[in-house]
């Protein structure tokens, strides 16, 4: 059996992994993958929104299965593309991954469904969108429509800010992703994200997970894709889930069916949750990141009869169990992420850290045959324990174990959970 996996970062190198130790030991194929996945099978150099050279290289190749990781190919077409010529795709047709694309069609669809989420006004004018915000008042949340690589979004603590986010965005510092801004009411809780794998028909979701989206310790500086995560998420309750279920994924496919869309692939929900209640901050089309290095190491036993059931519409719950043993996922970032960041810095003590951690690679690339930084979030350093203060402490001693030039990472993931427990 051949796969291909689509895109280059730490949750292609967790699904490469995840996939190669699959019962049918699969021939792996990454487009363009990283140094992680270059060890686990075949990395093409294909971009990965490069919807012709990919479609090229699957008529000559035949992949049994495709599995598109990133939002940028599922929003352009990349599943349709492949579907269009017999391949069968796990992720979602380019009108169903609208819901990551724009975030004012998430939020349309939401609104028409009941889905618990935050009040919002969408704007193209500058002046309009400011005289909104004056009348709201802050906290508030500016965000840009389109996709913005995690960096799009503002939560606006006074209103001078929000004015100030609403021009950068307005004013072209996204690019025709900021041409429309979606101003939201701020949301106060804990956060959770919760994956759900989804045929067209069934929804059966996935362990829990928490990121940390903040660069720094204590939940401080800017806002990133991510700086590590842990499952589960035990702020996502029973009766939380349950409710996920009902109000938002019920609700959710009930209304994009209504308007003619089926959704197949991955939908991840970031939810706020308040006294038990959650409300949806957004909808992503595919696995999170880093959340997917957490949860995919607690998957027990083979994840492609499942991701086969959701492209022949027969997932049931029966296809996926999970360990008890929580884990964690400790991102390690190049100097400057989320700003600018050096690259082509030598790593050393992956083989050490690989005897208390599974490492995958985001950001990295081979050179003369060794590993060097290659983006801004390089590793995702992951372990699992009896307990969740366990798994932390073997996350850790494994990333201490890694180095390059001006590494850094938080100390603190898994804060929240820790404080409690
Ligand atoms: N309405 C809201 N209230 C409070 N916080 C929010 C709200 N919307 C977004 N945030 C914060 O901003 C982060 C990024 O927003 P999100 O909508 O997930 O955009 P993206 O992931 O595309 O950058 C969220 O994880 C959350 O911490
Ligand atoms: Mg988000």
């Amino acid at each position: 059996m051949k796969v291909l996996v689509i895109g280059n970062g730490g949750r292609e190198h967790a699904l490469c992994w995840k996939l190669k130790n699959d019962s049918k030991k699969p021939e792996i194929f990454c487009a363009p993958g990283n140094a992680g996945t270059a060890a686990l099978g075949t990395n093409l150099d294909l971009v990965a929104t490069d919807v012709e050279g990919i479609t090229e290289w699957a008529r000559a190749h035949r992949p049994d299965l495709t599995v598109i990781g990133p939002e940028a190919p599922l929003c352009v077409g990349m599943a349709d593309a492949l579907e269009a010529e017999g391949f069968r795709v796990f992720g979602p047709r380019r009108a169903a991954a609208e819901l990551e694309g724009s975030k004012e069609f998430a939020k349309e669809i939401m609104k028409a469904a009941g889905v618990p989420t935050s009040a919002y006004a969408v704007f193209t004018d500058a002046e309009k969108a400011c005289e909104y915000v004056r009348e709201r008042g802050a906290p508030i949340v500016i965000k840009a429509d389109g996709l913005a690589a995690g960096k799009g979004v503002t939560v606006a603590e006074t209103v001078e800010q929000a004015e100030e986010a609403i021009n950068d965005a307005l004013g072209g510092a996204f690019g025709d992703a900021g041409s429309r801004v979606v101003i939201e009411d701020f949301l106060v809780g804990e956060e959770a994200s919760i994956l759900a794998l989804i045929d067209g028909e069934h929804v059966v979701m996935l362990a829990s997970s928490q990121d940390h989206k903040r660069a720094f310790d204590g939940d401080l500086g800017p806002n990133t894709g991510g700086m590590g995560a842990y499952s589960p998420a035990p702020i996502a309750t029973d009766a939380v889930l349950e409710k996920v279920r009902t109000e938002v994924y019920d609700r959710t496919l009930a209304e994009l069916k209504k308007r003619g869309i089926t959704y197949t692939g991955v939908l991840y929900a970031g939810l706020m949750i308040d006294n038990g209640q959650p409300s949806v901050v957004e909808f992503n089309c595919r696995f999170g990141d880093p959340e997917t290095q957490a949860v995919l190491s607690r998957w027990e036993g083979d994840i492609i009869p499942a991701l086969e059931a959701c492209v022949d519409g027969t997932l049931s719950e029966d296809l996926i169990s999970w360990t008890a043993e929580p884990s964690v996922c400790i991102v390690m970032a190049a100097a400057g992420y989320p700003g600018d960041y050096p690259k082509g810095d030598e790593i050393s003590g992956l083989a050490e850290a690989a005897e208390h951690a599974v490492v995958f690679h985001a950001g990295t690339a081979l050179k003369d045959g060794k590993v060097v930084t290659a983006g801004g979030r390089v590793l995702g350093v992951t372990a699992l324990g009896t307990d969740l203060r366990e798994a932390v402490a073997n996350a850790y001693t494994a990333v201490e174990k890694i180095s390059w030039k001006g590494a850094f990472y938080r100390k603190d993931i898994a804060h929240r959970e820790l404080k409690r427990s």
